[in-house]
Formats: C-alpha cells, sequence, structure tokens
C-alpha cells in the first residue's frame, strides 16, 4: 500500500501515513503557463494506492485528481482510495431553477468512475441521508469530526453554550453537545445571496455567557458574522467559532475578525492557520476498518 499525497495536503497526509505506517509518496504537479495541470507519479505503484487531498477550490483540483487516478490504474494499482476530508460541490444537490446542474450527482458520479473507495469527513449532505447516494460506490464513507471538536472544546472550556447557525449544522451540534455536555440552540437562517445572511436567534438568557458557533464550514464567513454580531447585542460574555472545513473565501477571515469574534478553530481538513484540531486519528481508524472488511 502506497499513501500518494498532494503538495497542499501533504503535512495532513504523512501524518495519516505514519498512524498507518504506511510508505508516502508527494505527487508532482506544474503548473504550465496556459494553467494546464501536469501530473505527475512514482512510475512503480503497489496494488493499492491512497490518494489523499481536500477539494476546496476544487475546479483545477478535480481534473488533477482525474489525471491522477487514471495514471495510477494505468501504472497497475487494482484499488485506489481517495481520502478527501473536504469534498466539494456537495451543496448543489438539486436544481432550483430550471437547466441547472446538479453538481453533487454529477462530481459524485465522477469520483465513483474513478475511486474504489471514497473517504470524506462532515459532507454537506441536506437532502439525501448517505454519501452513496451522491458518490454511487459501496465504500462511500463519511465520517464526523463531532469527536474530535468536542475534545478540543472540552479542553478550552469548563462551561458554553453551543450554537447551530442553521437547521442543517443541527447534526454537528447536537453531537458536540452530547460529548461536552454543553447547551445548545439552533439558529434560523435565511440565505439570501452569496454574501447575504438574515438570521434569528432562539430565545435564551444568553448574557455574561461564552458562546461558541458550531458549523461545517466557512466559506465567505457572513453566516458567523452575521450570528456573532446578534449574540453581541445580546450582551454574551464572548463569541467563538469552530468550523470543521476552512475554506475562508476573499475577505471572510476579514469579516469574521470584525465581527468581534475572540477565536476561531478548525481542522487541519484544510490547512490553515486555524487548524488545530487534527484528523489524522479519525482517518486512520476509518481506513483501518475499511481495508479488515
Ligand atoms: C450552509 O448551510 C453551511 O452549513 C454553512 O453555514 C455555510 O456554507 C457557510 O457559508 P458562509 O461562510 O458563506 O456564510
Amino acid at each position: 500500500m502506497l499513501i500518494l499525497a498532494f503538495p497542499d495536503y501533504l503535512n495532513q497526509a504523512q501524518r495519516l501515513a505514519d498512524r498507518l505506517a504506511v510508505p508516502l509518496a508527494e505527487i508532482s504537479l506544474h503548473h504550465f503557463p496556459d494553467s494546464e495541470s501536469l501530473v505527475r507519479l512514482p512510475p512503480s505503484l503497489p496494488e493499492h494506492v491512497i490518494i489523499c487531498r481536500s477539494l476546496n477550490q476544487p475546479n483545477d483540483k478535480l481534473i488533477e485528481l482525474l489525471l491522477a487516478a487514471t495514471t495510477a490504474r494505468e501504472l497497475g494499482a487494482k484499488r485506489v482510495t481517495l481520502v478527501a476530508p473536504y469534498l466539494s460541490y456537495m451543496r448543489q444537490d438539486i436544481a432550483k431553477q430550471p437547466g441547472e446542474a446538479v453538481s453533487q450527482r454529477i462530481i459524485g458520479k465522477l469520483l465513483a468512475s474513478l475511486f474504489d473507495d471514497v473517504l470524506t469527513v462532515d459532507p454537506h449532505l441536506h437532502r439525501i441521508s448517505s454519501l452513496d447516494q451522491a458518490i454511487p460506490i459501496k465504500n462511500a464513507v463519511s465520517l464526523t469530526a463531532t469527536d474530535a471538536i468536542a475534545e478540543f472544546l472540552k479542553q478550552q472550556f469548563a462551561a458554553a453554550i453551543l450554537l447551530g447557525p442553521d437547521s442543517e449544522s443541527k447534526q454537528w451540534v447536537a453531537g458536540i453537545a452530547k460529548q461536552t455536555g454543553f447547551d445548545y440552540l439552533i439558529a434560523d437562517k435565511i440565505r439570501q445571496g452569496d454574501k447575504q445572511v438574515a438570521m434569528i436567534l432562539p430565545e435564551y438568557d444568553y448574557a455574561d455567557k461564552p458562546v461558541i458557533i458550531i458549523d461545517d464550514m466557512a466559506s465567505t464567513g457572513r453566516t458567523i458574522s452575521k450570528a456573532a454580531g446578534l449574540l453581541h447585542t445580546l450582551g454574551v460574555k464572548a463569541v467563538y467559532a469552530v468550523v470543521t472545513h476552512a475554506l475562508f473565501c476573499d475577505d471572510a477571515e476579514a469579516h469574521i475578525l470584525a465581527a468581534g469574534i475572540k477565536a476561531v478553530w478548525t481542522t487541519d481538513s484544510i490547512d490553515h492557520p486555524s487548524s488545530c484540531i487534527q484528523l489524522d486519528g479519525l482517518l486512520a481508524t476509518a481506513l483501518n476498518t475499511m481495508l479488515r472488511t
């Protein structure tokens, strides 16, 4: 077995390889002036390779994944596994207007055609209940970072209120609340545009309490900054945020900081200065289980 890591996920893949005691090779990438990619794998591969890369900023990465997985098969790999802790294109799961691409289904089918197994963490599945409905293969494995996040929060706080900014976040917030014993609340959110969010907080005595906003991802940061702004008007002690996937597009971080958040913590599904919750233990356990079955 060999772990093949794209450069943008090298540190996390190395930690995973160390845990599994499996060798690692870096996939070499060259970007031509016209923006095409040259992908180079080690010319000699074992029967099973595990390709590791998160799929934030996905468009180029998906093409490079197609090139890498196809080349791995051409070089003799019989089993090709994808570890993509952040899986993109999962939110567009219906056509809201006639003619729209249902990206979740299309990208899911592409990944199913390339990989024998796909492992990811907290994918944004809204209208479907399991990952294999999006990626139609037997081993489509959806893990959750809630235990790792709960362990981290237990070390930071003796007590706090957890706030999920929308109904979709309830699955993660409730899981973390169960592990930490902290109370949790779920807000009502309406997304009015890419960077416009309206929100109503549930009634609660927030005064003088630390509140931790929990979400699966921060993209534009508008969800977190809106929640933080509302919480501050209610006299909370301090606002923190934990998200699984640190997308932080454009001015997201500036927006979050301007909303008076004391700290933002994320997992290392995407490499970012805030990524202090490591997922290699979770991924290694899941891979070991998968390999035994
Ligand atoms: C959406 O339902 C997700 O769970 C997140 O709340 C959302 O993607 C965050 O996006 P943004 O940071 O752009 O508000």
